[in-house]
C-alpha cells in the first residue's frame, strides 16, 4: 500500500502556543497539518480563519490541510489559498455547485478535496469523483473534537477505495477525520486510508510526540 500520513488536527492544539505545537507534532514525524474552519452555521462551533493561517504558514513548511466546514465557501477560498493552504477541502452538503467550487480550489493552484458528513452517501460524489484530489470521509459529525469514531464510516472507506479502483481513479487519496486513535488506527488504514487526521488522539496523550511516532508505527 501507499505509505500513510499523520495529519494532527490543531483544533486539539492549544490556540495560544500553535506554533510550539506545530514543531512539536513536526518532532513526531507528522505529516501534514490539518487546520479546521468552522463558522457557527453549517456547523454548531467558531474556530479559526484566514488570518491565523496566514501567520501559522510561517512556522511550518508541511502541508497546510484546510478543511472548511463552513457555508458559502467559494467566498472564503481565495483567501485561504492566499493565505498559504495547500489542500483545501469543501463539504458536499454545502456547495450546490459543487463543480465550480472544486474547480475554483484547483485553480488557485491548490489540492482539491470534497468531504462527506457520515450520513452523506458515496453515490453523492459519483460525479465530482473524476475532479478531485482527494476525499474526506467524515468519521463524527463535525464541530467537535474528541467524539467517538462512528465504526460504520470505515465500511464506507473500504467501499470507496474499492470505487476508486474499479473506476481507474486510484490517484485519489482518502482521508479520515474524526475519533481516529492509536487503538482504533490499524482498522483505518486497513479500509485504505492514506490520510490520518487526529486531535485529541495525538494532544490530548501525555506525549503526542512520542503518540505520533507510535501512529507511524502501526
Ligand atoms: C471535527 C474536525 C476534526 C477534529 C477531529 O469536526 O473536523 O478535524 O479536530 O478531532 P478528533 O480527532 O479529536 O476526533
Ligand atoms: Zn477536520
Amino acid at each position: 500500500p501507499n505509505s500513510v500520513k499523520i495529519a494532527p488536527s490543531l483544533l486539539s492544539a492549544d490556540f495560544s502556543r500553535l506554533g510550539a505545537d506545530i514543531e512539536m507534532v513536526e518532532k513526531g514525524g507528522a505529516e501534514v497539518i490539518h487546520y479546521d474552519v468552522m463558522d457557527g452555521h453549517f456547523v454548531p462551533n467558531l474556530t479559526i480563519g484566514p488570518l491565523v493561517l496566514k501567520d501559522i504558514r510561517k512556522c511550518t513548511k508541511l502541508p497546510i490541510d484546510v478543511h472548511l466546514m463552513i457555508e458559502n465557501p467559494d467566498q472564503y477560498i481565495p483567501d485561504f489559498a492566499k493565505a498559504g493552504a495547500d489542500w483545501i477541502s469543501v463539504h458536499v452538503e454545502t456547495c450546490p455547485h459543487l463543480h465550480r467550487t472544486i474547480q475554483l480550489i484547483k485553480e488557485l493552484g491548490k489540492k482539491a478535496g470534497v468531504v462527506l458528513n457520515p450520513h452523506t452517501p458515496l453515490s453523492s460524489i459519483d460525479e465530482i469523483l473524476p475532479e478531485v484530489d482527494f476525499v474526506l470521509i467524515m468519521s463524527v459529525n463535525p464541530g467537535f473534537g474528541g467524539q467517538k469514531l462512528i465504526p460504520s464510516c470505515i465500511d464506507k472507506i473500504a467501499k470507496l477505495k474499492a470505487t476508486l479502483k474499479e473506476r481507474n481513479l486510484e490517484h485519489i487519496f482518502i482521508e479520515i477525520d474524526g475519533g481516529v486513535k492509536l487503538d482504533n488506527l490499524k482498522s483505518v488504514i486497513d479500509a485504505g486510508t492514506e490520510v490520518v487526521v487526529s486531535g485529541s488522539g495525538i494532544f490530548n496523550t501525555e506525549d503526542p510526540i512520542s503518540t505520533i511516532q507510535q501512529m507511524k508505527q502501526v
